[in-house]
């Protein structure tokens, strides 16, 4: 591949100093690259130090050894932070620690403001990306008093709203019905077909099959990554990890042990009704 890539991870380690004399290793040696326009997620079982790698890549956390590269800019180098934030955004599991404003409109402006976006151009993001995670009724309300899930939605509007080239998500969604959840993605979805890089810390296998890449961490290293099917082939690997694989990939397993021709590995429902219609399965008596 001959792209630059735009975050580039470089064997960093990192530690929570969480007293004077005590640090809880948490980073090890990992190294990745986030290319412009890919689709990437991130899985791994809890603790696996997702969260702490997600918030290296805008510089919300700096690595103990190493060095993460935002468009070739380090994140160590304050002066470049504000720069590097416009360009990676974040979204937090826990939307609370993202709220500052006292109404829900203010505090998808505050961003922009922070930017200094004119008047009229910041009135046009705010409603368009209220309207995007359908929470426009709820403009002049206290963030505060919202739900979880609510919360949440702010949150991504505040990221529609500053348009970042690569939005890194995590956990984001995890308080939202799955109907709500599956109109968010779709937001996000037309986002990255616009061109935006996403980066997707998650459980749910319908965002993990439909990444370009899966990046599968275990006890703070990169334990395996690749395309989805690439990934879901290693069920055995993945159940040792405490990871899932989708439905289709266990229906599939399942009917392949019985009946080899079927192939075992496929990652969506799509897929196999496919394989369904193209195996010809052997055709038993039907006693009467
Ligand atoms: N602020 C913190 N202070 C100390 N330890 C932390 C902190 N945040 C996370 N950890 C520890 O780092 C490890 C990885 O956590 P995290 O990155 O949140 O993993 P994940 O997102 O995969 O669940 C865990 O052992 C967790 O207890
Ligand atoms: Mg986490």
């Amino acid at each position: 591949m001959n792209r630059e890539p735009l975050i580039r991870v470089d064997n960093v380690s990192f530690s929570y100093q969480v007293t004077q004399s005590t640090t809880i290793p948490v980073l090890q040696n990992v190294s990745l690259q986030v290319f412009p326009g890919e689709y990437l997620a991130v899985v791994g079982h809890n603790g696996s130090g997702k969260s702490t790698l997600s918030k290296h890549l805008n510089g919300i956390l700096t690595p103990s050894a190493g060095d993460v590269l935002v468009r070739g800019m380090n994140t160590k180098d304050v002066s470049l932070r504000r720069e590097i934030r416009q360009c990676v955004g974040m979204v937090f599991q826990h939307p609370d620690n993202q709220i500052v404003g006292t109404i829900v409109e203010d505090d998808v402006a505050f961003g922009l403001e922070n930017i200094g976006v004119p008047h009229e151009e910041m009135k046009a993001r705010v409603d368009h990306a209220l309207e995007a995670v359908n929470m426009s009724a709820f403009r002049k309300r206290p963030p505060h008093h919202l739900s979880g899930g609510q919360k949440q939605r702010i949150a991504i509007a505040c990221m529609i709203a500053m348009a970042p080239e690569c939005l890194v998500l995590d956990e984001a969604t995890s308080m939202i019905d799955s109907y709500g959840r599956r109109d968010i993605h779709a937001v996000i979805d037309r986002l990255h077909a616009q061109g935006m890089t996403i980066v997707t810390v998650t459980h749910h296998m319908s965002e993990v099959v439909k990444a370009d890449r899966v990046i599968v961490m275990d006890k703070g290293r990169i334990e395996m990554q690749g395309s989805p099917r690439n990934i879901f082939k290693h069920h055995d690997r993945l159940k040792q990890l405490h990871l899932d694989i989708p439905e289709a990939g266990k229906l599939a397993i399942g009917v392949h042990e019985r009946y080899p021709p079927f192939a075992p590995h496929l990652i969506s429902i799509e897929e196999f009704i496919d394989e369904v219609n193209r195996v010809q399965f052997p055709r038993t008596e039907v006693s009467k």
